[in-house]
């Protein structure tokens, strides 16, 4: 598999990214989690390939570190295809994804990370290359003005988005196939610890392993980045190798408390349950209280919360649960929708 640099791709990476894609799954093989997915994913490739033709244009969805960009790489090597690699925010003009879809090969996966950021004039691109494989370019302007047809390669759209509600039908449309990726398992995450640790050469408890697992938000970018800070603890508080007293002093020293609850998380939980009475309360308004951006609210943080059933979204806004309350060792007040 040949990757191709492209706008989205960074000329200097920091150490942690560096090491993030040393600790990337290569195959299928080695991609644990997500079965579901990876077995139709097995399918489509297979019957693809018996037929010599690309797999139809994929999207996948879900939140934020759950290995979409990992399944794109897997993707086009199972192919035996280039990828090229570009976000929603990096394509801003038309000539931006023109460029791109003409430098492709036959059978090249194209991924757009966060697709739901591209803007019109893209998306109206990308309409014409996804269905017939066309791209309309116009020459001139005003009454001057032709359109020139070019045929592309046919390529295969692999998208992903953490917000699928922002995807207009017709884009949506013009997908073959849609997944969405889950939080993963405790033993699933704690499978990708076990792995993360041996590449890293660093020996590591079972029970730590189990409370690492424990406070990854179920994400395997999350686990990947609390196995190197407790890493660092121990290397610098112990011997190096993580015992379950480390573990637990590393992530203690981080702020992250058993479920996995940063001080964001519980800055929310806290603003929504002290000053706004359990809620419900809007986006906005947490995001004015607590100074953080909204998208950074409901893409990072409220999916765990939710998940977690600490937090719930409701028509008026947002409320804390009673199982909110008792994490954060409050009283719900009498007034709680629940
Ligand atoms: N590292 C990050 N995600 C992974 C996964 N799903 N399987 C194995 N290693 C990973």
């Amino acid at each position: 598999m040949n990757v191709k640099p492209s706008a989205a791709t960074p000329k200097t990476v920091p150490d942690d990214q560096l090491l993030d894609q040393a600790l990337r799954p290569r195959t299928f093989g080695e991609y644990i989690g997500q079965e579901k997915v990876k077995a139709n994913l097995k399918v489509m490739i297979g019957a693809a390939k018996k037929r010599n033709e690309p797999i139809e244009h994929l999207l996948l969805h879900g939140p934020s570190g759950l290995g979409k960009t990992t399944l794109s790489y897997l993707i086009a090597k199972e192919l035996g295809t280039n990828i090229r690699v570009t976000s929603g925010t990096a394509l801003e003009k038309a000539g931006d994804v023109g460029s791109i879809l003409t430098g492709l090969a036959d059978g090249d996966v194209l991924f757009i990370d966060e697709v739901h950021r591209l803007n019109k004039n893209v998306e109206e691109v990308i309409y014409p290359a996804m269905e017939n494989f066309n791209l309309d370019i116009i020459i001139g302007k005003g009454n001057a003005a032709k359109t020139l047809q070019i045929d592309l390669p046919r390529f295969t759209l692999v998208a992903a988005t953490t917000k699928i509600s922002l995807l207009s039908a017709p884009f949506r449309s013009r997908f073959g196939v849609s997944f969405r990726l889950d939080f993963y398992t405790q033993e699933e995450i704690e499978q990708i610890v076990l792995r993360s640790a041996a590449l890293l050469g660093v020996t590591v408890e079972p029970a730590a392993v189990a409370t690492i697992a424990r406070s990854s938000r179920f994400t395997p970018r999350v686990a990947n980045r609390l196995l190197k800070r407790v890493r660092d603890f121990a290397q610098m508080k112990g011997t190096g190798s993580i015992t379950a007293d480390m573990a637990q002093k590393g992530l203690k020293m981080l702020e992250i408390d058993e479920k996995g609850l940063e001080e964001t998380d519980r800055k929310i939980l806290l603003t929504i349950a002290e000053k706004f009475n359990g809620g419900p309360v809007g986006l906005k308004t947490i995001a004015a209280a607590i100074s953080e951006e909204e998208a950074t609210i409901e893409d990072v943080y409220e999916p765990y919360l939710m998940q977690l059933g600490l937090l719930a979204r409701t028509p008026k806004g947002r409320v804390v649960t009673p199982f909110g309350y008792k994490h954060l060792d409050l009283t719900p007040p009498n007034n709680t929708l629940f």
